[in-house]
């Protein structure tokens, strides 16, 4: 989604602002644009597409512009017009130019008003123009920068991250947030502004998170920060984990196969994090509030997080009693939901900037709810506002398509239920330590489901599912999660219909679909505990019998049971429990999906229409 970066003070401005985009860019784009102060005029360059489209028409002005100190730049994702480079941001005015996260919700009375002064042209069809125009209309007014400011950004409704910066005021940029991430990066002698820290990586590891409703003047040697009365704020300085946060590719073709197959290392990774196997104890961070007296826990996210908290509920459910209730992020925010004092609040999200994940944290925070948040960026906002964070160990996720973040919720999640059962004694420690052991054992099943002949076959069963229009799944209890979660993985990479269904919900109208050209992915892993195997088998008879394509995924025993009637097979390893259900088959699944988007050259890191996080409702 958009992507915000600005320098004051550097040497080589365009460079910072280009090398700031790239690390952005996995976030999702379709248009990027730059603009630098040269001689008291605004030198502006937009192109639709890729950066490196930006960079090759930079290159005539590098010379020209080499004395330049201040630039801003940004990478936009539609939403108000289509991308285009006239879309492409950063929006000006007369004085004022701007780039923007977010959604001004009330853009169109704005620009009402503001085109009453006939002298002013829009250029573009975006939210974002009528910015410029407001803040120079405040700025000609009282000729002061925080009012024009603040002035401006009190008639919004809406989301924002703001940098702007001033024909006549060539030394500063000025940023504002409400609702969208935004961090101002502490150089020497040179300062920055991003919506992302990775975008500053390269060049500082001091940084300052800016919270809703505050304001920056940033300049090379002097950063203010106020709030909406013009009092001046102090904020923390924090320094990040490292200075250079390398992102790269290790010999993979793509981001996503790398975080594919960097599962079982990131599984271990988190099992180290928080279990102690040579006792088999948890060690969760602290919680402020008393687990004990929890009832009930209701888990909000969206897309594959949403998936994960399906998934911790099967597992949450089975292993300590405790009822879940999930819903979708986007839903919760809006309903009339009754909160209770033993109800604890969990907030699932890869990038901790959801919008809407956000938003329904807000709203559970308002209403005096317990809040523990399970994300994957540390400094995310939804990790500042929660009382308790539990963080993924992925490290970052660059393919725009959720792999890695997705398992590492579940055992995050799976950790929280072992936790939650030895609290309340639904598990002896025995038990326990049987849990624990085959959940660190779930490393090993996932490298199985990656060596070579597995990939052979994935691919066989690929290049036979780009050539089909449409693709079902189908799974019962955590199973059922995989099919959702597979489905959504390959919609997202292939851009074919495909949907997962509950196994036993198939013959309440789905089966309509059935005929000789759907293949139906059957997920039905085989273990002695298993007792909905069977049952999903006669779901998988019911497809075959209409003519339906069966691939199904199970062990050597659910597969050599339902040998003649399945099209293709893909062999998971023999699982112990609902954990390793809910973590391994859906390997071979993203598998499929990438092979699959690869047969069709489509753009795998990056599917089209989407951005890695969705900071926009
Ligand atoms: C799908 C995917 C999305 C995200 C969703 C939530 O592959 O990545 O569905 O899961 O946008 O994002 P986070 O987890 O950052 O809140």
């Amino acid at each position: 989604m958009c992507g915000i970066v600005g320098v004051v003070g550097a040497k080589s401005p365009i460079n910072v602002i280009i090398d700031g985009l790239k690390k952005l860019e996995y976030r999702g784009y379709d248009s990027a644009g730059i603009a630098v102060i040269n001689d008291k005029n605004f030198v502006i360059v937009k192109e639709e597409g890729k950066i490196i489209k930006l960079e090759n028409k930079l290159k005539p002005w590098q010379k020209k512009l080499r004395n330049c100190e201040i630039a801003i730049g940004h990478t936009r994702w539609a939403t108000h017009g289509k991308p285009s480079k006239e879309n492409a941001h950063p929006h000006y005015s007369n004085k004022v130019c701007v780039v923007h996260n977010g959604i001004i919700e009330n853009y169109d009375k704005l620009k009402i008003n503001l085109q009453k002064d006939k002298s002013l042209k829009f250029l573009s069809e975006t939210d974002t123009e009528v910015l410029p125009h407001l803040i120079e209309k405040h700025l000609i007014k009282t000729n002061d920068l925080k009012q024009a400011l603040t002035q401006a950004c009190a008639e919004i409704h809406g989301t924002f991250a703001l940098a702007v910066i001033f024909k006549d005021h060539p030394d500063v940029i000025a940023v504002a947030k409400r609702g969208s991430p935004l961090v101002i990066g502490v150089g020497e002698k040179e300062n920055y502004v991003a919506s992302d820290f990775y975008a500053l990586a390269n060049y500082t590891n001091k940084i300052i998170i800016l919270e809703d409703d505050e304001f920056a003047l940033i300049k090379s040697s002097e950063i203010e920060i106020f709030n909406k009365n013009h009092h001046q704020i102090e904020r923390p300085i924090k320094t990040m984990e490292s200075q250079k946060v390398k992102i790269g590719k290790d010999g993979y073709d793509h981001f996503m196969l790398k975080e594919i197959f960097e599962q079982p290392r990131v599984l271990e990774e988190t099992i180290q994090g928080y279990i102690n196997l040579a006792d088999s104890s948890i060690h969760l961070p602290n919680f402020i509030f008393d687990l004990n007296k929890i009832k009930k826990i209701t888990i909000i996210a969206c897309g594959t997080s949403y998936y994960a908290g399906l998934a911790g509920k099967y597992i949450i459910e089975e292993i300590s009693g405790i009822n879940v209730e999930v819903d979708i992020a986007s839903e919760f925010r809006y309903r009339h939901y009754p909160f209770s004092d033993d109800n604890l609040m969990i907030f699932v999200s890869q990038s901790g900037e959801t919008a809407d994940t956000l938003a329904s944290l807000k709203y559970a925070k308002q209403n005096n709810q317990k809040i523990l948040s399970i994300v994957n960026v540390a400094h995310s906002s939804m990790a500042q506002l929660s009382d308790v964070v539990i963080r993924t160990l992925a490290g970052p996720e660059i393919g725009v398509a959720s792999t890695k973040a997705y398992t590492a919720q579940i055992t995050v999640l799976s950790i929280l239920a072992i936790h939650l059962a030895n609290l309340r004694q639904k598990i002896s420690p025995k038990e326990q330590g049987v849990l624990l052991k085959d959940l660190a054992n779930t490393g090993t099943k996932m490298t199985q489901m990656l060596d070579d002949n597995e990939i052979r076959n994935i691919k066989k069963i690929a290049y036979y599912l780009a050539k089909s229009k449409n693709l079902l799944y189908i799974g019962r209890s955590v199973s059922q999660i995989t099919a959702f979660e597979s489905a959504l993985k390959f919609r997202e990479l292939t851009y074919v219909n495909a949907q997962g269904i509950s196994a036993g919900e198939l013959k309440h109208g789905t089966i309509a679909l059935i005929d000789k050209k759907m293949p139906v992915i059957v997920i039905a892993p085989h273990n002695s505990k298993n007792e909905l195997f069977e049952k999903t088998m006669s779901n998988a008879q019911e497809v075959n019998a209409r003519g339906g394509k069966i691939i199904l995924v199970s062990s050597k025993k659910g597969l050599t049971s339902f040998n003649k009637n399945s099209k293709y097979k893909i062999e998971i390893p023999e699982l112990n429990g609902i954990i390793q259900e809910a973590l391994i088959p859906i390997i071979p699944m993203q598998l499929l999906a990438y092979y699959v988007a690869l047969f069709k050259n489509h753009d795998v890191d990056q599917p089209r229409n989407l951005a890695k996080s969705v900071t926009v409702e």
